[in-house]
């Protein structure tokens, strides 16, 4: 069989699945990791038989996508603010509208000659390593309570020669009095009743500590936000990515909580994404 053929049987295959929209691209990247070759080694190629591409192995990829698994736990790899990032299941997949945070993030610490930035729940290291790739100057520092997770994002940092420190914490628990200029946290917020609602390929594969909270998705925030205006050095900056909803509740809290200059910045879908705010 050629590349080509085979990429329809793996399309074909996949529109059977949990999610057929995705099957032509899903079955294409399963394919290029299968046979790794780029996509443009593929457009002049798709006409060869290829024998490295045995049926067992190709089909053993298709037949994991077909269960809901993430593409990107099955090659292990993710692009993040145009880097790389190796994923697993211990951490979430770093989803793009995260880039919004970070965005913000290197806006504020840009102004700064040697910014302290701490990111809590680090997961894959993705917001943390794509911040140090851009602001060498910066001080990196990212915690999890996750052991595993936390390994993870040391192989991220070290592949993508980002220096960062990585610290295991609950919240900022193991930073005693130490200070930075900006927090920044995509905190775990989907509502714990939400779970049966979700998407086969979330629910079942994605770390239950990386997603849900209590209180309507808000108990992690009303630890953090108090715990990070505690680590704040004066005039610095708490970044939050939110979920769908929660922007008027996460005003109040940082508002009770002494935080001024509260703003939001909207994702590409117009929602209010990531809330900032200042402590005086
Ligand atoms: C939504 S994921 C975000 C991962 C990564 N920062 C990203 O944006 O792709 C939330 C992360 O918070 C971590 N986490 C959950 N509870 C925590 C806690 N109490 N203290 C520190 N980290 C926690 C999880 O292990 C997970 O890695």
């Amino acid at each position: 069989m050629t590349l080509r053929e085979w990429l329809a049987w793996g399309e074909t295959e996949l529109r059977a699945g949990p999610h057929p929209a995705k099957a032509r691209m899903d079955a294409e990247l399963l394919l290029l990791h299968h046979i790794g070759k780029s996509r443009a080694w593929l457009i002049t190629h798709r006409d060869e038989s290829y024998a490295g591409c045995s049926s067992i192995g190709f089909a053993e990829l298709i037949k994991r996508r077909t269960t809901g698994e993430p593409v990107q736990y099955i090659t292990g790899t993710c692009e993040f603010y145009g880097l790389q990032f190796h994923v697993a299941p211990h951490v979430l997949i770093p989803r793009p509208e995260t880039e919004h945070l970070v965005e913000k993030a290197l806006e504020l610490a840009r102004e700064l000659p040697s910014p302290r930035i701490l990111d809590v729940g680090t997961g894959s290291g993705a917001i943390a390593v794509a911040i140090k790739h851009h602001l060498s100057n910066a001080e990196v520092t990212a915690c999890d309570i996750s052991p595993e997770a936390l390994a993870i994002a040391s192989s991220n940092a070290a592949q993508n020669h980002c220096p960062v420190r990585l610290v295991e914490s609950n919240l900022l628990s193991a930073f005693d009095t130490e200070q930075f200029d900006l927090i920044v946290s995509n905190p775990p917020y989907v509502p714990s009743s939400d779970r049966a609602s979700l998407d086969v390929e979330v629910r079942d594969y994605e770390p239950a500590l990386a997603l849900f909270a209590d209180e309507d998705g808000l108990a992690i925030f009303r630890r953090l936000i108090l715990q990070s205006f505690a680590h704040l050095a004066s005039s610095g900056y708490l970044l939050l990515e939110i979920g769908h909803g929660q922007h008027q509740a996460i005003e109040s809290l940082l508002l009770s909580t002494g935080f001024n200059a509260i703003e939001f910045t909207p994702d590409l879908q117009g929602i209010p994404r990531v809330a900032s705010a200042r402590k005086p």
